[in-house]
């Protein structure tokens, strides 16, 4: 087989499994749905059976939720995104970002620290940007179970776009460094392990580039690297 035709064929794959993806969201929803009634209706537990139904429906609630995740995950990762990139002020869209996840660091102790430098403005697509940052930043949120500090920087460089995002966290061997852009690779206990496949593509789909340094015990840093220059265009389609 020729590198087209596989090229084609794992095209193809891809939106069988994006549409399979796709199609699982409904019936998941409904089951949901009816789970949530389910739950109200037997939350008054009066037996030990009544009470011990509501923890089952509880547990089958959690698990639906973690299949909305995955199947979430995948399509963010897989979807046929059609990127329109528009001049934006970065430090902006980032500044949303981090409003965005403001609560859930307060309440993980986490302290977000800014660094903005002056930049003209970049040719993004700015809800895929956003989505990459996202990831990165809550990568960055859950490496600190213990608190810690969220640094975020930014600065032209060159040509491009510079953003740094830093946290005092964990870090990672040079082994755990060697798979994080593999699909499905996690180190977490429900981790989906598409947050980093999905922000590389997000950032290469834009000329860009995702750099890392890392050390165990102390923390971590990404940096993308988006190129300034350019005219507003029309991207390709992102196909798996
Ligand atoms: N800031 C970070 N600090 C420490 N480890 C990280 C960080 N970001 C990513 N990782 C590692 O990379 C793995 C893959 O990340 P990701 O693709 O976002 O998947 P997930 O977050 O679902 O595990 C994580 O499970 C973790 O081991
Ligand atoms: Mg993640």
């Amino acid at each position: 087989m020729t590198a087209g035709k596989d090229a084609d064929r794992l095209a193809f794959l891809g939106q069988l499994a994006a549409g399979l993806a796709h199609e699982i969201r409904t019936p998941l929803s409904t089951l949901q749905a009816n789970l949530q009634l389910l739950q109200e209706d037997w939350e008054e537990g009066k037996t030990e059976k009544e009470r011990a139904s509501v923890q089952r429906i509880k547990l089958l609630l959690k698990e639906t939720s973690r299949l909305e995740e995955i199947v979430n995950d995948f399509l963010r990762f897989a979807g046929m995104h059609k990127l329109n990139r528009i001049p934006h002020d970065l430090n902006r869209v980032i500044a949303e970002v981090l409003d965005f996840v403001g609560p859930e660091a307060q309440q993980k102790k986490v302290r977000i620290l800014k660094s903005f430098g002056e930049m003209p403005k970049v040719p993004v697509d700015v809800n895929l940007f956003k989505q990459a940052l996202l990831n990165l930043v809550m990568n960055a949120i859950q490496a600190m179970p213990n608190g810690g500090e969220l640094i975020v920087r930014t600065q032209k460089w060159r040509e491009y776009a510079q953003v740094d995002v830093a946290d005092t966290g964990s870090g990672m061997t040079s082994e755990t460094q060697a798979k994080i852009f593999d699909v499905y690779f996690s180190t977490k206990k429900t981790g989906t392990g598409l947050g980093l496949p999905t922000a590389r593509r997000i950032v290469h789909e834009h000329d860009g580039t995702v750099g890392l340094t890392s050390e165990p015990g102390k923390g971590s840093c990404f940096t993308i690297r988006i190129p300034i220059g350019g005219e507003a265009k029309q991207g390709p389609a992102i196909s798996l």
